[in-house]
């Protein structure tokens, strides 16, 4: 599929319903997305059928979903730049996945790595093990491949679904002719935020909410978590920046002008900053990066998250169906394969 001048690269990503997002998500993926749009032809959507590949609750999944879609697009993912969707809301995704269950190879689904870890978690647990969390990623392929997607924004955890992906696309291609594009990743340099209760471990809301800063919390609440921000006893001149201090650096450089983040620095390697001053800082510079978004979640109805959800939908099914169409055709199933033949 060759592209004419003017016509934009086409971008897919996907994200489980985590429900509100936090700072680390903000700054480590939808902030990428939010600058993607403006330059490609994108598709992103919440992977609600990929989440119940692990222990879930209805309830919890239906206002996790609209939770997350209200927080997108009070960061500004614009309905109007991407197509904005739930996966569920476009039944094809499916549809496709079952054709390339039977074109991924059970070997290469046994050596993926997130699931032998999942597995191994589950199993420790005593918890269930579905046929779903192992077909994970070919449900992956179909919602990359359905929209024929040539860049994936994901993080280093998901080349190797990329990877089959591409086998996917491949097989196909020698099967049936060539059709589908071998997408590729952009993996975002974007820094991962730690936990300002444990800055060894990554930002994360399975860890607990000392461990997390939602972007729509209350303003006490986050001056709390940021005064209490682990640090250390002062620079330590053979280790090092000290995980939490480090933490606190990289929120300034993500929200405070060059200069702020420059002096402070400085200061910092002058042995003269005192971290009451580094958290000072911080906090007013992060809430005031976040302003804009809080004032415009303030603004947001469910009202207004179903009726994006249901433009999206509509124009990523007008693809989605399209490609489900074509495979069929080519592989020989539906009811349009059997038009041409005769008794
Ligand atoms: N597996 C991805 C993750 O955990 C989420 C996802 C599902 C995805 N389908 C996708 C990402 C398609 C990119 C493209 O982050």
């Amino acid at each position: 599929m060759g592209r004419t001048a003017g016509e934009k690269v086409r971008v897919v990503s996907g994200a489980k319903p985590t429900g509100k997002l936090h700072i680390g998500n903000y700054f480590g993926a939808v902030l990428n997305w939010v600058r993607l749009q403006q330059e490609y032809d994108c598709y992103f959507f919440i992977a609600d059928y990929h989440a119940l590949t692990e222990e879930w609750d209805p309830d919890e999944l239906r206002r996790d979903t609209l939770d997350m879609v209200l927080d997108l697009l009070a960061c500004g993912v614009d309905p109007e730049k991407a197509v904005l969707f739930v996966q569920s809301h476009v039944p094809e995704h499916t549809e496709l996945c079952w054709v390339f269950n039977n074109l991924a190879g059970f070997g290469d689904l046994l050596r993926m790595t997130q699931f032998k870890e999942r597995r191994e978690a589950a199993e420790q647990a005593q918890e269930f093990v579905s046929v779903g969390l192992f077909d994970y990623p070919v449900l992956q392929a179909a919602d990359i491949l359905i929209y024929h997607g040539a860049k994936v924004p994901v993080g280093e955890d998901q080349l190797q679904h990329l990877e089959l992906t591409r086998r996917i696309a491949r097989r196909f291609n020698q099967k049936f002719g060539e059709y589908f594009p071998e997408p590729e990743a952009i993996l975002s340099e974007a820094p991962r935020l730690m936990s300002p209760a444990d800055p060894e471990r990554k930002m994360s809301k399975s860890y607990g909410e000392k461990h997390v800063i939602h972007l729509m919390e209350p303003e006490d609440s986050i001056y709390q978590k940021i005064k209490t921000a682990v640090t250390d006893v002062g620079p330590q001149p053979d280790r090092g920046m000290s995980p939490g201090v480090k933490n606190l650096f990289t929120l300034l450089r993500l929200t405070a002008p060059p200069d702020v983040y420059d002096r402070l620095l400085q200061e910092y390697n002058g042995r003269t900053l005192k971290y009451v001053t580094l958290k000072e800082a911080v906090f007013e510079h992060l809430m005031r990066t976040l302003e804009p978004i809080r004032q415009r979640r303030r603004a947001l109805t469910a009202h207004d998250a179903r009726e994006a959800l249901r433009l999206g939908a509509q124009k990523a099914r007008a693809v989605a169906s399209k490609t489900v169409q074509e495979v069929k055709r080519r592989i020989g199933v539906g009811a349009e394969a059997l038009e041409a033949l005769s008794a």
